[in-house]
């Protein structure tokens, strides 16, 4: 008899019939009556199975009354309706093999609840918990849905170079990567000679792969990329990651307006896609993590988003009469406490900002006729703030090279991205969404370091 996944076996009815499960126990409690009820769980969905297991099978005492929290087994016996509150069905064992035992006094993870930062310190174990099988699960069924939603539309999937000797984003927020010797590196009169390095020049962990991405969308029209960014940015902050994965699609011949579809289309795709096949997730997190988190991504999936420029943003946070920690003006930088303030209190939805001043956005956006502000657009979403970055790109080529002198970057450089520009250039368009913010959006976990298997920020690489 073969294994099965608990959350089919906890869809059958065939009762009598005989069943297979491996798994961790969650919680064992022995009767007086002289047997156990285990509950094991093996991930597959967020219930656990309930599994009865008599005092007359042969190794009782021996294995089961040792299956401790945390311990594997795997489980034969016969599918029965349960009489008890909370399941509809249990198994009652014939078999019980003890796979792996877990020394209850050294087991970290004990039955009583755990803070989410105590958890980060056995990362190793916590995806056993609820909370954090279920953020993997959501975390999963978002990446399924991004490349349905794009692959659906044509656009063709990119794997974007890791290793990159240009800065995407401009903002020098980059790590460095070298083999030279760190205690005695070449030097030649300019300081490290990175032209004894690896790869002759400096290189670095990418930024964002929108650089190569739009080289592709110029010859393929549309594509995305999906893969893992690095920001060297020293914020311990409740939504940053120094290693984190984005989402980044590029179209070609489509504008700001375009982008923003997009934008809005995808976001209410994932938000719907997690509300059909996540819902015993989403309850654990309703009840327990963000109360009416449910009502919030269905009122987001159903509902379309408010657009604004960044003019009218300013505006309406001035007007508000809320003293703001970070203060409001028209060519500073929204903050998270001003994101916030737009979609929980103003809209009570999310909102598309567009149109942002030049002066602290990108290089590559494309310049708006008033010359003073770029076709750029941020998607704000309640709770968590900014979970997509991007604009309409600047395709002219004098007035890239315009901003990028202003910017003070190298356009020897970049001659390769120019060079798009020369040939063949035409109006395109991309974004990226953080995969980390999304999931913070859809599950209501306020911290994103609970949202990513190992999460990498300031000072912490462990694992
Ligand atoms: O706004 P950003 O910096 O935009 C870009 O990187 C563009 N190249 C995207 C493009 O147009 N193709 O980052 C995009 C998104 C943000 O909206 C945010 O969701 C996420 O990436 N993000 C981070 N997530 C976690 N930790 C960080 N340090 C992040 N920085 C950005
Ligand atoms: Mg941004």
């Amino acid at each position: 008899m073969s294994r099965q996944l608990i959350k089919y076996v906890l869809e059958r009815e065939d009762y009598g019939a005989e069943v297979t499960v491996a798994g961790w126990v969650r919680t064992r409690r022995d009767s007086k009556g002289g047997f156990s009820f285990i509950e094991l769980y093996d991930g597959s969905g967020f219930s656990g199975i309930q599994i009865i297991a008599d005092g007359d099978l042969p190794n009782y005492e021996s294995d089961v009354l040792r299956l401790t929290i945390g311990s594997a087994a795997r489980i034969t016996g016969v599918l029965t309706e349960s009489p008890g509150k909370g399941q509809r069905v249990e198994i009652k064992a014939t078999e019980v093999e003890a796979i792996g035992f877990a020394d209850p006094e050294r087991y970290p993870l004990q039955k009583k609840r755990m803070s989410f930062e105590a958890l980060r310190d056995i990362a190793h174990l916590r995806a056993r918990t609820n909370a954090l099988g279920a953020v993997a699960r959501v975390r999963n069924a978002l990446s399924y849905a991004t490349h349905r939603f794009y692959q659906d539309r044509d656009f063709l999937y990119l794997h974007a170079p890791i290793i990159t000797a240009s800065d995407a984003e401009g903002a020098g927020e980059m790590f460095r990567v070298s083999t030279l010797n760190p205690e005695a590196p070449p030097r030649n009169d300019e300081g490290i000679d990175y032209g004894q390095d690896f790869f002759g020049r400096p290189t670095f962990l990418t930024v964002s792969g929108q650089l190569n991405a739009e080289t592709y969308a110029l010859a393929l029209d549309r594509v995305y990329t999906f893969g893992p960014t690095f920001r060297a940015e020293n914020s311990n902050t409740r939504r940053h990651l120094a290693e984190f994965w984005m989402i980044e699609p590029e179209m070609a011949f489509a504008d700001l307006n375009d982008n923003a579809d997009l934008a809005e289309d995808y976001v209410q795709y994932l938000v719907r896609y997690v509300l059909d096949h996540c819902g015993d997730d989403l309850e654990f997190f309703n009840k327990w993590v963000e109360e009416g988190i449910i009502d919030q991504l269905t009122a987001v999936a159903d509902s379309e988003f408010e657009r604004i420029t960044y003019t009218k943003a300013v505006e309406l946070l001035e007007e508000s009469g809320e003293s703001f920690e970070y203060p409001v003006r028209w060519g500073a930088d929204l903050q998270s406490e001003h994101e916030r303030y737009l979609t929980e209190k103003v809209f009570n939805r999310p909102v598309t900002v567009t149109d942002f001043p030049f002066d602290f956005k990108a290089f590559y956006m494309r310049r708006n006729d008033d010359g003073k502000t770029v076709a750029a657009m941020d998607v704000l979403v309640p709770g968590v703030g900014e979970i997509i970055g991007g604009s309409q790109r600047e395709e002219r080529l004098d007035v890239l090279a315009d901003s990028m002198r202003i910017k003070g970057m190298d356009e020897d450089h970049y001659w390769w991205y120019l060079d798009l520009r020369r040939f063949g250039s035409v109006p395109h368009a991309g974004f990226g969404l953080g995969l980390e913010r999304v999931v913070q959006f859809c599950t209501g976990m306020q911290n994103i370091r609970d949202v990513i298997p190992f999460p990498r920020t300031p000072r912490n690489a462990e694992y």
